[in-house]
């Protein structure tokens, strides 16, 4: 699967989040109009591209690694009960989950994406009783289909405290829930929106976390406001977990906790 981001993604990014003009930009990396336009246009030159990145705050060596295409995302069995779902979003896509203890057979819906018609052919599979629906954030691609999911389950759903949505429950920061053999912990990341959540799952093979928007392979989801608080809490929160633990994006390729730390420019 793509990365989520580009580099000019990235950069980009990076630049909006902090509030940085161009002009600005250029002063603080000592470049040109005509390199920066350059890079914009999808040239390679390293060192301008490194004292752009450093200007940024972001580390050069990722991005100089994704630049020179010998950076790929890692690839990743999911564990037993954990599955993924893609679903298109205008020329884009958007990534569901569904995360099921094996022994009782009770599965959680993580955000609903714009098709539910495969995780409802998955519960019926793998004989699964949907037990809850947990949103991550309320942004319109991850919800499309929150209404068609619980009608057909009557699952209960829930979202965060700070993102309240019509007939689903509050989730609070460092909140639990039992599933069967399976604990989950809510962990409020915002930044990207107001309650972002990251859900931790624990009692599978492999520990996994449904991040949302909040971190992807490679890059993080759009800040608006807050910059440095927001990778702050996305380090204590998420780089923190287990390194094995397996991230589950809201777009682009599932990763760890353990790869993101190596490789992820928004960390040092
Ligand atoms: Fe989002």
């Amino acid at each position: 699967m793509k990365l989520e981001d580009n580099i000019l993604d990235i950069l980009g990014k990076a630049q909006k989040g902090q509030g940085i003009t161009d002009r600005d930009l250029c002063k603080v990396a000592n470049i040109g109009v005509p390199e920066l336009n350059s890079i914009r246009s999808g040239r390679r030159e390293p060192a301008a591209l490194e004292r752009i990145s450093r200007a940024l705050g972001l580390r050069p060596e990722p991005i100089s690694a994704m630049a020179n295409e010998n950076w790929q995302p890692p690839s990743i069995a999911l564990p037993p009960g954990v599955m993924m779902f893609t679903t298109p979003f205008a020329d884009l896509t958007v990534n569901h989950y569904l995360v099921w203890d094996p022994a009782s057979l009770k599965a959680v819906a993580v955000d609903a994406g714009t098709d539910a018609d495969a995780l409802f052919a998955a519960l019926e599979r793998h004989k699964l009783t949907l037990v809850k629906i947990v949103l991550t954030h309320g942004h319109g691609d991850h919800v499309l289909e929150l209404d068609r999911i619980r009608e057909k389950t009557k699952a209960p759903a829930f979202a965060p405290e700070a993102e309240p949505i019509p007939g689903c429950k509050a989730v609070k920061n460092g909140q639990h829930f039992k599933v069967g053999g399976l604990t989950i912990t809510a962990h409020t990341v915002p930044g990207h929106s107001a309650g972002g959540t990251v859900y931790e799952f624990r009692g599978l093979e492999t520990s996994v976390a449904a991040v949302g928007d909040v971190i992807f392979a490679g890059s993080i989801g759009g800040v608006r406001a807050r910059w440095k608080p927001s990778l702050e809490s996305i380090s204590a929160e998420i780089l923190t977990l287990h390194p094995e633990t397996i991230l589950l994006p809201g777009h682009g390729p599932v990763t760890t906790v353990a790869h993101e730390k190596a490789h992820n420019p928004f960390f040092p």
